[in-house]
């Protein structure tokens, strides 16, 4: 019976091929129901020597059963780790995946620029709205109904009587209508005008910029614009134009137009002017008591010219060799101590 009960036990473990179907020989060996607990009863009723053998050889047949179980489950486990580093093995002859990095734009790098610098002159950095009302737009910076200037601007209207804001300023009034003065900020931002050939996009940048204090006066102006020039550019190589012009919401008011010595064609970069009584009033501001003065500028038109861009539309077009060549290191970040551009 035992030896059976052995030989039987042998067969399975040699048979089998998973750890699962060994746990159930085991069971059936060597657990509670087992054959041999069963035969293990019988030593109740056996007497002296007789007992003393049939316990040995159960015994030797339990251990024998175990160390075969055990030495099966060893070299199962071994199998199955051979099988997973097998199906994990690698092929180092493939290529490796590719890897790209972003980058900065133009336009973004030269913002960044030109912020580190009004910064450092003590400017606020503020955010507007894209989509304006009428007012803000237009009529609170004194450009009326009828004005002309309103049709200069190609203004993109909404169905709801709002509109794209076709420059920065705006801000102005938000501004000036948050607060007491002093005041000092910049705020770039998108501003929209229907309107595309090489030097215009429907889509482009401003930097609005305000000053309001007590015996503000152009002098102010004219240094923060040529010196912010003078350190975007980086280089003594850029000449500065201010031109007597006219908006309804400055007096006096100036545009300021660029370019390289040698070259023959100024390219206008910005307007400016002292900001108008009128729009200080139109914010209840005692326009006696304070001035200021008030700038927008073409960022577009600033990178072009820094970095030797020739058409302004390509800023848009997301041509990958045309990012891929005026592109920046997303981790170069702009200072003013360590210089713009590296
Ligand atoms: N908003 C004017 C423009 O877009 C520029 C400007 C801003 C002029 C501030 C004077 C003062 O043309």
């Amino acid at each position: 019976m035992l030896d059976n009960i052995l030989s039987t036990a042998m067969q399975k473990i040699a048979e089998v091929t998973d750890l699962e179907s060994l746990q159930h020989i085991k069971a059936e060996f060597l657990g509670k129901n087992s054959q041999i607990n069963a035969e293990m009863k019988k030593l109740g009723i056996m007497d002296g020597e007789e007992r003393k053998i049939f316990g040995q050889k159960i015994n030797q047949i339990k251990e024998q059963i175990q160390y075969s179980l055990n030495a099966k489950s060893t070299k199962l486990e071994e199998q199955q780790w051979d099988q997973v580093f097998l199906s994990e093995k690698l092929d180092l002859s493939m290529p490796s995946r590719p890897f790209s990095k972003g980058s900065i734009h133009p336009i973004t790098q030269s913002l960044a620029e030109l912020v580190q610098i009004f910064a450092s002159f003590g400017f606020q950095v503020k955010e507007g709205p894209s989509i304006e009302s009428d007012w803000y737009n237009f009529t609170a910076l004194s450009i009326d109904e009828n004005h002309p200037a309103r049709q200069m601007h190609d203004t993109f209207y909404l169905k709801n009587g709002q509109l794209l804001r076709t420059h920065t300023s705006p801000m102005q009034i938000r501004t000036i209508e948050s607060g007491p003065p002093p005041f000092k900020f910049i705020c770039p931002g998108r501003t929209y005008r229907c309107d595309s050939d090489t030097t215009h996009t429907p889509m482009f940048h401003q930097i609005e910029g305000m000053v309001i204090d007590k015996n503000i006066n152009m002098g102010h102006l004219k240094y923060v614009i040529a010196e912010t020039i003078k350190q975007f550019f980086e280089q003594p190589n850029i000449e500065v134009r201010f031109r007597p012009s006219f908006f309804p919401f400055t007096e006096p008011s100036a545009e300021v137009d660029l370019r390289f010595k040698g070259n023959d064609s100024w390219l206008e970069v910005l307007g400016c002017g002292m900001v108008h009584p009128k729009v200080l009033q139109n914010c209840k501001i005692d326009s006696e008591e304070y001035r200021g003065f008030a700038f927008g500028l073409g960022l577009e038109r600033f990178a072009m010219l820094k970095y030797g861009i020739k058409d302004l539309r390509q800023f848009y077009e997301g041509d990958q060799r045309w990012i891929n060549h005026y592109n920046f290191a997303s981790l170069d970040i702009p200072n003013i101590v360590n210089g713009l551009t590296r």
